[in-house]
Order: structure tokens, then sequence, then C-alpha cells
């Protein structure tokens, strides 16, 4: 079998400790062919550390020689690099969150169509195991109809002090586009993608106001802070499905918190750790789960359902269209606090 050629671009933090492992361990359908990186010593240095054969100096060298990209750069880049890949007629996989607005969003599928090539965004949540579970659970028809979503995606003062994270011009905001990305993403896929038609959302930015803070991932400026470091929200769907979202980088709670629960016609559940509420049999039931080891690294299954993609033997779990719904989604919640109105979709 020929082996898809496979390029990175943006070769930093999440680029080396998920992606590149995670297509090294596909060896038989995948060969690391190029890299690319504003940063050409960081491109360089990846090359020599994962053993990537070309590094590139202009992505568009690299665009002529390779079958699929891994997009690894900070958001503001994500819709401009996967259309000119896309148009190269290179599949695309590109970090979360797919852009920084609808509007890139709605360019990256338009490319995606004329190229007819793979576009996937890489919400790895849903390679997780409980996710996976979940998603089972409720395709057979064990909660009934999804209803009501809680979710809350809440870290204790963990604001990534490295890279561009709080920079709201590169990642277009903060713990929402950043972190709560992924579990809109989780939980509307769990519900079976409802669309959403009405956003209410609030979101603060008070570690610009304080110079000394407390964070344990490393310091940041409070001057050039300018994206929300806590968001609440109140989604309806159609079908009257309705979500209470949550999520921070920095909350004033005991410990983090990641919790997606569900409750549905029939029966519930929560995500994380999985557990399974039901009211059967003249009983009340609940249903835990022992952990079960392997099979733990999102990543892998994640490049191997994009490279599956790319091979014509799988479709993508995460769709552009799907991926484009949390962003509209998280747009209509900076809209939402911005004027003080709910936003109708
Ligand atoms: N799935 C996840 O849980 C997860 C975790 C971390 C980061 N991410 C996403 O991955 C992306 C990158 O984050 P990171 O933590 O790796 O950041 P990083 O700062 O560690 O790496 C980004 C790299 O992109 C390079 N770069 C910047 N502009 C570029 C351009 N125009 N073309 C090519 N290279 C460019 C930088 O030089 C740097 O090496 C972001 O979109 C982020 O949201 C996702």
């Amino acid at each position: 079998m020929t082996k898809l050629r496979m390029g990175i671009i943006g070769s930093g933090g999440i680029a080396q400790s998920r992606h590149i492992p995670s297509y090294q361990q596909l060896t038989e359908q995948v060969e690391l062919f190029g890299v690319y990186d504003v940063d050409y010593e960081r491109a360089k240095e990846a090359s020599v550390l994962f053993n990537i054969t070309n590094v590139y100096e202009q992505v568009s060298d690299m665009l002529k020689d390779v079958d699929a990209v891994t997009i690894c750069t900070p958001n503001k880049f994500h819709a401009d690099l996967a259309v000119q890949a896309l148009e190269a007629g290179v599949h695309v996989l590109c970090e979360k969150p797919m852009a920084m607005s609808v509007e890139e969003c709605d360019r990256m599928i338009e490319a995606e169509k004329e190229s007819g090539k793979v576009l996937s965004i890489a919400y790895h949540y849903r390679f997780m195991k409980e996710p996976r579970a979940a998603h089972q659970v409720i395709q057979e028809g064990e909660i009934g109809d999804p209803m009501v979503a809680r979710v809350q995606a809440l870290r204790r003062r963990k604001v990534p002090g490295w890279g561009v994270f709080t920079n709201k011009q590169l990642q277009g905001g903060g713990s929402l586009i950043d972190y709560g990305c992924h579990f809109l993403d989780l939980s509307m896929w769990l519900m079976g993608n409802p669309k959403p038609v009405e956003v209410s959302g609030t979101t603060y930015n008070r570690l610009s106001k304080t110079p000394e803070q407390v964070n344990l991932w490393g310091a940041f400026d409070h001057e050039t802070f300018d994206v929300d470091d806590h968001v609440t929200a109140y989604i309806k769907f159609d079908n009257n499905v309705s979500m209470l979202f949550e999520t921070s980088w920095s909350a004033n709670i005991a410990e983090d918190k990641e919790s997606v629960s569900l409750s549905g016609s029939n029966g519930g559940l929560e995500v994380f750790p999985f557990q399974l509420n039901q009211a059967k049999y003249g009983m009340l039931l609940n249903s835990s789960s022992e952990w079960v080891p392997g099979d733990e690294d999102p990543g892998l299954p994640q490049a191997a359902n994009f490279v599956n993609s790319c091979l014509g033997l799988e479709e993508p779990i995460v769709s552009s269209e799907e991926a484009r719904t949390v962003s509209q989604v998280i747009e209509a919640i900076y809209e939402s606090c911005a004027t003080g109105k709910s936003v109708q979709l």
C-alpha cells in the first residue's frame, strides 16, 4: 500500500506532544514527510527529534510534495492555511478551534467542497474512552431522546502561560475558544448534533485587573491579558434541547472539574467518570464503570481516523460542519456578552 505523505504545519507543543508521536505509530499507513514552521529552527529541531524527512522554508513547497497536512499553528492562521492546503489538493486535519470566526469556517468548508479533500478538526475528546462509550450508549437508545446537557469545564488557576493563549488577536479569545470548545463539541456530538437556535452568554476578564495572580501553569502578563478567563452560557437547540454551560481557566474552586451530564427522556448519564442512570424494571438503576487499562491516548485513534479518511476507508469522526457549529456557538456567546442580549441563530 502506498503510504500517505504527511506534512506538519506548526511544530510546537501540540504537534510534538500529540500529532507527530501518533503518526509515528501508524508506520504502515503514514510517512512523516515534511515539516514547516514560521520559525525554521523549530521545524528543524522537530525533524531531527522525530526523524521527519524534509524541512521546508515555504509552506507552498511542502504542499506540492505531501498528500495531507496537520495544522498546529495559533488559531489566527488555521483558516488561511487550511484553504491554501485544500486548494493545493491536500487533505487537512486542523487543530481546534476550527477557526476564529464562522466566516473563516465557511471559507474552509467551501475549499473542502471544491477540492473534494478531507477536512477534519482535532476535537480529540470525542476519541477518549468514556465519550466513545457514552456516544454508543446514546446511539443504542439507552437514555431515550437527549434533552438537557449540564456542562462544566473548569480549571483551578491554570491559565496557559506559554505560547500565545492569552492573546486575543492571535487566538480569538481565551478559556472558551481554547478549552470550553472541546466540551461544546463533545456535548453537542453526544446529543446528536442538535441545531443551536438561541444563545445567551456572559464572559469575564478579571485576571487582567490584578497584577499578582496565583497560576499553576506558568506566568502571564496581566496587562496584555485581553481574553476571557471565565464564561457561562445558556444554549437552546431545536427540538427543545438545552445546555447549561460553564468554562474557566482559572475558577476559584476546590479542584479542577470536567463534567458532562446528560438527561434524556428515558435516562441520563455522566461522561467523566462514566455512569448510566435509568428508571427501569420498576427500579432506579445506576450503573457505574470500572477502569480497564489500555487505549487511553485519544491522539492515536484521532490520527488513525484522519489517515483512514484520507485513504477513503472511513468517514471523519469530526466533520467540518459540526466543528463550524461549535464556532457558531462560541461566536454567539461572545456576541451575547458584548451586546448584553441573547443571540438568535
Ligand atoms: N487539542 C488540544 O487539546 C490542544 C492543546 C494545545 C493546543 N491546541 C491547539 O493547537 C494549536 C497550536 O497550539 P500549541 O500549543 O502547539 O502552540 P505552540 O505555540 O506551542 O506552537 C505553535 C507553533 O506554530 C508556529 N507558527 C506560528 N504561526 C505560524 C504560521 N503562520 N505558519 C506556520 N507555523 C506557525 C509557531 O512558531 C509555533 O512553533 C492552537 O490552535 C491550539 O488551540 C490544541
